[in-house]
């Protein structure tokens, strides 16, 4: 099982276990079959099924995130989505690179190009260049078949909320490295515990109304904060929670547990 995700099958292995509920892990971790009596339940991934399958589509897409959300009047960054000209002219439109170089073009401060479905902050770029424009969407268009562009903002801070049906199980700001200006956990920032206060409840309630948004269950929600104040920068249906679980292996257990409470409607 890769690494990363042993964190995730050991919480899962553990509940079980103290609910009797039988497991077995399957494909190097990546599928877990859960059976209580005759009634068997799955996770993939990081996917505990609690979610429906357009809430998760949408989760994961940054652009249809940041459109649902909009239409909610919910703060959030903005992505246009742009599709991958290898699907061929009668799905990708063309003129893509034109609607790139305008967005380029309305922000002077800088754009960031990511994989519209992407995690971890792999080929996550930032660039104020035509250059660098070229650059970051063939590196992504190598191995992705969409990506999203949203204005650069200077974040001040990052929150993540983990959300398990409006009920906050896990709260934490990410403190990156000087040297990046990503705040993925990968990339090396630091989960920080957010104690009860205005910043804390300012993300919670900002996260809850997502959720809502966008009807999901169990998800994790990234807030950060610009010009003080707080938007969604992106959700993820998948909640990982790997370098969290290096430090507060408590937590992280609390937070499935939760989740796998819906599943089994303990
Ligand atoms: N528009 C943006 N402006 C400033 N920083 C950004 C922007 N988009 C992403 N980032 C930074 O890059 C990191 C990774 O981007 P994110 O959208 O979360 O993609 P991924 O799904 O790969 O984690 C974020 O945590 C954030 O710190
Ligand atoms: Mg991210």
């Amino acid at each position: 099982m890769p690494n990363s995700q042993r964190i995730f099958v050991d919480a899962v292995k553990r509940y079980c276990a103290r609910h009797e509920i039988a497991v077995e892990v399957r494909s190097q971790g990546w599928l877990i079959v859960m059976q209580r009596g005759s009634k068997r339940h799955f996770a993939l991934g990081y996917d505990v099924g609690l979610n429906s399958a357009i809430a998760h589509r949408i989760a994961n897409d940054k652009g249809a995130t940041a459109e649902v959300l909009g239409l909610a009047g919910i703060a959030c960054v903005p992505h246009t989505v742009f599709l991958n000209p290898k699907l061929g002219e009668h799905i990708a439109p063309s003129g893509s690179w034109v609607a790139m170089l305008a967005l380029l073009g309305q922000h002077p401060e800088g754009i960031v190009v990511k994989p519209n479905e992407g995690t971890s902050g792999r080929s996550v770029f930032r660039v104020s260049s035509r250059l660098g424009l070229e650059r970051a969407v063939q590196e992504i268009f190598s191995s992705n078949l969409t990506l999203a562009i949203s204005p650069y903002v200077e974040i001040e801070d990052e929150v993540r909320v983990i959300l398990v049906d409006e009920l906050p199980v896990v709260v934490y700001s990410k403190d990156r490295s000087h040297l990046n200006w990503r705040h993925n956990l990968d990339a090396g920032a630091r989960p920080v515990l957010l104690e009860q206060g205005e910043a804390r409840e300012a993300c919670v309630a900002l996260a809850v109304r997502a959720a809502r948004a966008i009807g999901i269950r169990f998800a994790s929600f990234d807030a950060v904060r610009v010009d003080g104040d707080y938007r969604i920068l992106e959700i993820n249906s998948g909640v990982m929670m790997e370098t969290l679980g290096k430090i507060h292996p408590e937590l992280v257990d609390a937070a499935y547990s939760a989740a796998l409470d819906k599943v089994f409607g303990v």
